[in-house]
């Protein structure tokens, strides 16, 4: 047979159910999708009237009205815009996948480029381009009528489906130019997410959500009750208060994001973040910015003031940062936008040229995305940048508040992460308040190879640790970390600006001693007299601990804890239990103090009786101490409280069995008993 070219051939009842069904996640998109389209019928007749006003047919006052009829179940969305001619209702509605608006623009340009006049902002607002959206009326209607009048022509025409894949077109009336849209509704099925689109709450919700950017004003009827007023003006008991209708604007129309910044006051800005955050409070730093090249985007976005309570659910922050394509809603998944690092920010991001697939719920670019993402990022960072240089203040409460998300940044692919570094504020053990990592470096001695830093899981618990006492005695400034997140960043090996970070709590640091520090008892002696003393101890403790040494480090204390440098912290490895993980169990260092009279007195009854019976319990309540003062948590706390008890009634005993022998009384058999038998 020869070969033959066929067309495909479509079930269009099919075809519109998929589009109904399976589409769009909401039912209620319906109205974005009717009012997009009033919307471009406006722009389009206004468009045509800079060269022929008469189309307008003197009522050049723009506008989207919707009406409902309770009774009947019917919802009406009319405008007074280009409408259409019965070819046209053919061509544009009667053909799925058709546009007329895309076919307007595409008509606009090519004529813009042959007479090279440029007026495209004209057409910029335009929003349809697919030819689908009107049957996403089938979501929400058992039927649907719709009576247009092209502008300029005299006669109207209706069409009517019910969206079985056949449509009828009559001749009708109509007063005006423009479109009518008459839905009847489906049954109100809620499970199934039909709301009552009957219901003026439901409708106001929904504009609001979707389109109250749109430049036209979107007004319906509103009824009110209104208490009945004698002639003073005061209600009159017990007479039912009268229904009165108004005529509401149900948009805002304020797309203060399309405007330059110099044409935005701040109290416009801010009352615009209250609008969108529904926060009180002002925010702390307004970002609005454009991106013109390849395409175009305009970002307006704000750092709130205070942490809101859902900053570590990632998955229920709804009220983000907004797209918006051309002033219509199309997400909040602010996820795609924005790195999880500024989940923090509120506002809108509007593309006019954004791809995106038929049901304007899919992003298709990533190349895009991934363009205004970075562009997002850096306006984000630079007004931050701002804040640090200009309002310190501000700077610190917006650490305080967001730090700990922003230190995100730091770990992950670390693409900002230089920037970050600059930006962050850490807490130490000098400077009053947090500090800069620049004012840190700037601070450090000159011999000073590192930025010493101590991270744990609180801050009252590193601020007194044992591991910062000789920094502190040589005043060596040292940075304090206890954000979980920290854990994860610090992992990483950063330096700034080629300042390796290094943990005084793992690895071994000797600072030595300078000129200021006197010699000590232990410095006179040979440090091998506690070899053996050291030995025992690591056999004492060898289920816990890895290694027992001197330690440089401390000038107080008998005792810390440290690790290896590769070794997981204590935090993270808690942390990743908590996850569900099963880190292997890391042994740490115990070091401790040969300047300690502590460690003194346990080497010399060491060397005594190196078999001595006490040096396990004396092992254990070192070791437990180191925890504590760390602020770490035991790994068996009763144990350990057994110890500290069995400790305590030897010594409460000496000091009984002296008060007796003072008294010249034979010593009781207190002294032979253990408290394990008598606690009480
Ligand atoms: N209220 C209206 N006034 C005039 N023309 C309309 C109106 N509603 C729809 N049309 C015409 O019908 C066409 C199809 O509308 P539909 O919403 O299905 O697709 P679209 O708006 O072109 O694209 P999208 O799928 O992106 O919404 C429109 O392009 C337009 O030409
Ligand atoms: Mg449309």
């Amino acid at each position: 047979m020869a070969k033959e070219k066929f067309t495909f051939q479509a079930e269009v009842s099919k075809l519109l159910d998929i589009v109904a069904r399976s589409l769009y996640s909401q039912k209620e998109i319906f109205l974005r999708e009717l009012i997009s389209n009033a919307s471009d019928a406006c722009d389009r007749l206004r468009y045509a009237a800079l060269t022929e006003p008469d189309l307008t047919g003197g009522d050049a006052d723009f506008r989207v009205w919707i009406t409902i009829d309770k009774k009947a179940r019917t919802l009406t969305i009319a405008d007074n815009g280009i409408g259409m001619s019965r070819e046209e209702v053919v061509r544009d509605i009667g053909t799925i996948a058709r546009s007329g608006s895309r076919e307007f623009i595409t008509a606009l340009k090519a004529k813009q480029a042959a007479s090279d006049e440029g007026s495209a902002a004209s057409t910029a607002d335009l929003i349809g381009q697919f030819g689908v959206g009107f049957y996403s009326t089938f979501m929400v209607a058992e039927r649907v009528t719709l009576t247009t009048r092209r502008a300029g022509a005299d006669t109207a025409v209706r069409w009517e489906s019910t969206g079985d894949g056949t449509y009828t077109l009559d001749d009708a009336d109509r007063p005006q130019a423009g479109t009518t849209v008459l839905l009847h509704l489906k049954p109100v099925d809620e499970e199934d997410g039909l709301e009552d689109y009957t219901d003026t709450w439901v409708l106001k919700e929904v504009v609001k959500k979707h389109s109250d950017f749109v430049g036209h004003p979107i007004r319906m009827l509103v009824e009110r009750q209104e208490p009945l007023l004698d002639n003073t003006g005061t209600p009159v008991k017990g007479m039912l208060p009268k229904t009165v209708t108004e005529d509401e604007t149900l948009n805002s129309m304020k797309a203060i994001w399309t405007r330059s910044r110099s044409e935005v006051s701040g109290e416009e800005y801010a009352e615009f973040y209250r609008h969108l955050s529904r926060d009180w409070q002002d925010p702390v730093a307004t970002i609005s910015a454009g991106m013109e090249g390849t395409f175009n985007a305009r970002i307006l976005l704000f750092i709130p003031a205070k942490a809101p309570f859902d900053l570590y659910h990632r998955d229920r922050i709804t009220k983000g940062v907004q797209l918006y394509v051309k002033r219509v809603h199309v997400m909040d998944d602010w996820k795609a936008l924005l790195p999880e690092w500024l989940r923090f920010l509120k506002g809108v991001i509007d593309c006019e040229d954004l791809t995106l697939n038929v049901s304007r719920e899919m992003l298709q670019h990533d190349r895009q995305v991934k363009a205004i993402r970075t562009f997002a990022t850096k306006k984000t960072l630079d007004a931050i940048e701002r804040l640090r240089k200009d309002k310190p203040d501000v700077m610190r409460t917006l650490w305080a508040e967001f730090g700990a998300v922003l230190k995100e940044g730091l770990a992950g692919d670390g693409e900002f992460r230089d920037r970050l570094l600059d930006l962050m504020l850490s807490e130490t053990t000098r400077a009053e308040g947090p500090t800069s990592l620049g004012d840190y470096v700037e601070r450090m001695g000159k011999d000073q190879q590192a930025i010493y830093y101590l991270g744990g899981s609180s801050l009252d618990g590193v601020r007194h640790s044992p591991h910062l006492e000789r920094f502190i005695s040589r005043d060596i400034e040292v940075l304090l970390f206890a954000d979980p997140v920290d854990e994860f960043w610090l992992q990483h090996d950063l330096s700034y600006k080629d300042t390796p970070f290094v943990s005084i709590s793992q690895g071994e640091i000797d600072l030595g001693k300078d000129a200021t520090e006197a010699d000590t008892p232990a410095d006179k002696g040979d440090h091998s007299r506690f070899d053996g003393l050291l030995q025992t101890l690591r056999t004492h403790l060898q289920d816990d601990i890895k290694e027992v040494r001197l330690s440089g480090r401390l000038t107080d204390s008998p005792a810390c804890l440290v690790g290896d440098t590769n070794d997981l912290s204590p935090q993270l490895e808690q942390m990743m239990r908590q996850m569900g993980q099963k880190p292997p169990k890391t042994k740490r260092i115990l070091e401790v103090n040969p300047d300690h009279a502590f460690i003194e007195r346990l080497r010399a009854i060491h060397s005594t009786n190196d078999k001595a019976p006490e040096l396990d319990t004396y092992a254990r309540l070192l070791h437990g101490q180191a925890i504590l003062a760390e602020g770490g948590t035991l790994p068996d706390p009763s144990a350990y409280s057994r110890i500290v008890m069995e400790v305590a009634y030897q010594a409460v005993s000496a000091g009984a069995a002296d008060v007796a022998s003072a008294a010249a009384e034979p010593a009781t058999d207190a002294d032979t008993q253990t408290p394990h038998e008598d606690p009480s």
